[in-house]
């Protein structure tokens, strides 16, 4: 499989959006189209997989600050599963913006936490009933910024 990643900041990679989160989420409210073009004026960013001109997946990410950023929708159409466009995405998003990315997954969802595992994002937290169907979530954190030391501020001089 030939597959191309292509930022897609625009009504397009909305629509492909919306098109996913109703495909691959359907126990979820969906993200319209409007909301995500909403986000991408403020510095969000699309990625979409492609095999030619099919579709196979997409990921899209909220910016908070440009340190800080909310990988909120990732996900690959059942039938290109386990063929590594979750991992051609993942990196494309890790590339496409320059601060610490943070997520929630459910508990549960073995292959996402592996996939982000794999590119060192690391659970700080387990969020009781954090989704609407009573499911636990872990956030988890890639790290990029340094930290600030915890007494910084309070210098002698
Ligand atoms: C999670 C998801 C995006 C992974 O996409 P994918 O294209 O199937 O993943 P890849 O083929 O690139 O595999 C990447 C890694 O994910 C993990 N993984 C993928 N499928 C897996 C499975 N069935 N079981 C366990 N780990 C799995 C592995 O670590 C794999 O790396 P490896 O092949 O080197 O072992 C895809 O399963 C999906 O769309 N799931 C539904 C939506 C979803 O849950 N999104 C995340 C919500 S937070």
């Amino acid at each position: 499989m030939k597959v191309s990643i292509r930022q897609e900041n625009n009504v397009h990679g909305a629509l492909i959006v919306e098109r996913i989160s109703e495909r691959v989420f359907p126990r979820y409210s969906r993200w319209d189209y409007i909301s995500v073009m909403n986000y991408v004026r403020l510095g969000g960013k699309v990625l979409v997989a492609y095999e030619g001109d099919t579709v196979l997946g997409g990921a899209f990410v909220r910016r908070l600050t440009d340190d800080l950023y909310e990988l909120t929708l990732i996900g690959v159409l059942p039938e290109y599963r386990g063929k590594g466009v979750g991992k051609r995405l993942l990196a494309g998003v890790i590339g496409a913006v320059k601060g610490d990315i943070y997520l929630h997954v459910e508990v549960r969802n073995e292959p996402a936490i592996n996939l982000y595992e794999k590119f060192g994002f690391r659970k700080i937290k387990r969020i009781p009933k954090f989704y609407s169907t009573g499911e636990d979530a872990y956030m988890m954190v890639l790290k990029r910024t340094p930290s600030l030391p915890e007494n910084s501020g309070e210098g002698e001089g």
